[in-house]
């Protein structure tokens, strides 16, 4: 199973190579919309407590700089960006670099500690989907005062959108507010999120959108901070969760595949990191780790973003053989694994 995913993961690499050899990117441009996973640095320019914009974040980045990446370095959209054979990465919308030609390769909407159900951003101060949106509109029109409207309608409807989002719906939210999981099931409560993932969808692909990558929930249960919060002691995966992460990919899958036949010319794919961290967290040394039950930052057992700082006490000295890097986030050395997964499943978004 490992080898023969591996396999295609090489194959793949062969392909892209080749066609990423003339030193044009496969696709004009890349967007993406979700959560910490893939926050490139939005959230450090709005007024939330959810940040990675301070060491040790960032220690194993480009020059060493945090950049509000929830890593020690590149995430899985990071690398994904380079094997479609970007030099760059989209920029973070609220930044900076969001301007001039460095739009031409995409933008960054992404908000940590947002999700599919609009009220998980509203409790942390962050950037629901409905506003990266919104951002997302203002881009396009940035965008034809650069290059004139055709041109700017081809780059919206031949890149790629990779949607990563829905854990904090569930890490974040439900399983820790008596609001929701007391008067839902975590069935009924899925099939809400999913609702609201279909809306965006439409209205990303209203927006003009064809190319859509939208990844799956991680196993839930097997994040250092999740195990340590919902473990009651046992030091292993929370069986539970992991079966609600399965259920609700299920969903997710079913109804992509809807959206799919719905929308014409739209190419949506689910794009598994499920299977993939769950072997990295079951079976880490197969793929070269040595620690998955404990984090890199603090303890390892549950610090994120504020309380992954200098000051944390345990920090590991070097990342690379831990699977996560905070209580939540895998490490870079996870998400490369990761993102050579993405791209065996994604192929079709890109070529
Ligand atoms: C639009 O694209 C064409 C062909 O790719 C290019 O020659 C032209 O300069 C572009 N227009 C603008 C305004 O950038
Ligand atoms: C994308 O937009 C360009 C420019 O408007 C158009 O020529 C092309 O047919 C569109 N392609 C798709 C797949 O919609
Ligand atoms: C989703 O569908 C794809 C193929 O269509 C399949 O490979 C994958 O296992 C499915 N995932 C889930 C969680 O059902
Ligand atoms: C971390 O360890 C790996 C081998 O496991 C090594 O290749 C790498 O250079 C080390 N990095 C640092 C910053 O020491």
């Amino acid at each position: 199973m490992r080898f023969s995913s591996c396999l295609v993961a090489s194959v793949v690499y062969l392909l892209m190579e080749v066609y990423v050899v003339n030193g044009q990117p496969l696709v004009p441009a890349m967007f993406i919309f979700g959560d910490s996973v893939v926050d490139a640095g939005n959230n450090n320019h709005i007024k939330t407590i959810v940040k990675a914009n301070f060491p040790p974040y960032g220690r194993d980045f480009l020059n060493h700089t945090p950049t509000g990446r929830f890593c020690n370095g590149k995430l899985a959209a990071d690398f994904t960006a380079e094997n479609i054979g970007f030099t760059s990465y989209p920029p973070a919308y609220l930044s900076n670099e969001a301007r001039g030609n460095n739009l031409l390769i995409g933008a960054n909407f992404a908000s940590a500690a947002s999700g599919y159900y609009e009220a998980t951003a509203k409790i942390y101060h962050t950037i629901p989907l409905s506003q990266q949106l919104k951002y997302f509109k203002e881009y396009q029109a940035k965008l034809v005062k650069i290059v004139g409207q055709s041109n700017a309608s081809s780059i919206i409807n031949g890149s790629v959108y990779l949607v990563n989002s829905g854990s904090s719906d569930f890490v974040q939210n439900y399983y820790i507010n008596p609001l929701l999981y007391k008067v839902y099931t975590v069935k009924e409560f899925s099939d809400i999120v999913i609702k609201s993932y279909a809306t965006f969808i439409e209205e990303l692909y209203d927006l003009g959108a064809r190319r859509i990558g939208v990844t799956t929930l991680p196993p839930l249960g097997c994040l250092p901070a999740t195990i340590t919060i919902f473990g009651s002691d046992i030091n292993e995966c929370v069986k539970k969760m992991n079966e609600d992460a399965v259920s609700f990919n299920n969903k997710l899958n079913d109804t992509s595949l809807i959206l799919q036949n719905k929308l014409s010319g739209l190419n949506l794919v689910v794009l598994d990191i499920y299977q993939p961290l769950y072997d990295l967290v079951t079976k880490p040394s197969d793929n070269g780790f040595a620690e998955a039950r404990k984090a890199c930052c603090g303890t390892g057992l549950l610090e994120t973003s504020i309380l992954c700082n200098k000051k944390s006490v345990g920090t590991c000295a070097n990342a690379t053989e831990y699977v996560f890097w905070d209580g939540f986030h895998p490490s870079e050395s996870a998400n490369k694994v990761i993102s050579d997964s993405l791209l065996a499943s994604g192929i079709s978004l890109v070529s």
